[in-house]
């Protein structure tokens, strides 16, 4: 046993399912899958049921978050056809703005372009603007938003063409950051894993598309998991909803890739801890953190603490195992029971909101 301590880590990208999608995943069951996968933060996507998009449909979100969540969240606010400028009044207290311009699930899908400038002009330039596209629409959305000076954080960069374009803006000098996930990193098109549950957008690429993401390390801000629930009767279904469970993989397939030295740990608190902390403007805490045992190996269980109750790494062999996480001086998971219950999460933008 070899046990290594890491700051507070934070998942800028998940999805919890409430309100609307409790089959799939609550806040309570969410979190605590982030507390078994070794987080202490998790930002939370908009595309709900209602999605959030106005104050009213926050406070719902708001509200379910505080009472399940056991771990600290965020949440997104998402940019719709008609909420241009009046959302930005709820900037201070939301992670960020989520555009969606590419395919996804759920209905927040923005395909006019004179509504993206809308957003990308209206929203506070020092709050995060985050994006979902990918290739033509990837290169429109930088452009546009390069020509007016505006920050864009790009979610899941998957494949090598994507990569490319975030590594180019970088270099004109643009402020542009981006996520990487552990599924575009881990996995395949060559992956078997049933046409169903392989569903996922951004697709899976080629394992070319999986070199270049690991080749352009040094452009990749943060790790996100976009732990995105469906139940396995939905993913082994008719109609398959795209995504994948995430938060209790990340740490064991990144800590393997420390074990077989394609990557380092201070890579590692680099992308969950520093950066995201960074670039959202998160507190950081020094009585939260997470430990690990490097050398434990195994393999990766069929489920876990997700109310999926899958995952696409089942038995996949792995080396390093999350043994405690403490949150503000309490331990919130240890020895594989999560100790936190529900309700004990912080809304890390609570300073921001109307009590
Ligand atoms: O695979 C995905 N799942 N991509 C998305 O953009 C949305 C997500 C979800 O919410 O299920
Ligand atoms: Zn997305
Ligand atoms: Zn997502």
């Amino acid at each position: 046993m070899s046990i290594v301590r890491l700051p507070g880590l934070i998942d800028v990208h998940v999805h919890m399912r409430q309100p609307g999608g409790d089959h799939k995943e609550t806040w309570s069951t969410g979190t605590a899958a982030a507390l078994a996968g070794g987080f202490s933060t998790v930002l939370a996507m908009p595309n709900t049921t209602p999605a959030v998009v106005d104050e009213a449909s926050l406070e719902i979100a708001a509200d379910l978050a505080a009472a399940g969540a056991r771990c600290d969240f965020g949440l997104y606010l998402g940019a719709g056809h008609g909420n241009a400028g009046a959302v930005g009044a709820l900037a201070s207290r939301s992670a960020g703005l989520k555009m969606y311009l590419g395919q996804t699930f759920g209905d927040l899908r923005l395909d006019d372009q004179a509504v993206w400038s809308a957003h990308l002009d209206a929203w506070p330039e020092n709050e995060v603007v985050a994006i979902h596209a990918e290739g033509s629409s990837l290169q429109t959305v930088i452009s546009l938003a390069e020509s007016i000076g505006r920050p864009i954080h790009v979610c899941h960069v998957a494949d090598a063409n994507d990569i490319s374009l975030v590594a180019a803006a970088k270099d004109r000098g643009m402020r542009i950051t981006c996520e990487v996930t552990p599924h575009h990193l881990f996995l395949d098109v060559t992956t078997p894993l049933g046409s169903g549950r392989a569903e996922v957008r951004p697709r899976l690429g080629t394992p070319d598309d999986r070199r270049a993401l690991w080749e352009h390390l040094d452009v990749i801000d943060c790790f996100a998991t976009d732990h995105a629930p469906h139940s396995l009767a939905e993913k082994d279904g008719l109609d398959p909803p795209p995504g994948f469970p995430g938060l209790e993989t990340a740490l064991p397939l990144l800590l393997t890739a420390v074990h077989e030295g394609s990557l380092t740990i201070g890579d590692i608190v680099e992308r969950f801890h520093v950066r995201p902390s960074e670039i959202f403007g998160l507190p950081t805490d020094t009585d939260t953190w997470t430990e690990v045992d490097v050398d434990a190996e195994y393999q990766i269980a069929a489920s876990g603490e997700s109310r999926s109750g899958w995952t696409p790494f089942a038995a996949t062999p792995v080396r390093g195992r999350v043994v405690r996480v403490v949150i503000r001086g309490e331990v919130a998971y240890e020895q594989g029971k999560v100790v936190a219950g529900p309700g004990t999460g912080r809304d890390v933008r609570m300073e921001g909101r109307a009590i």
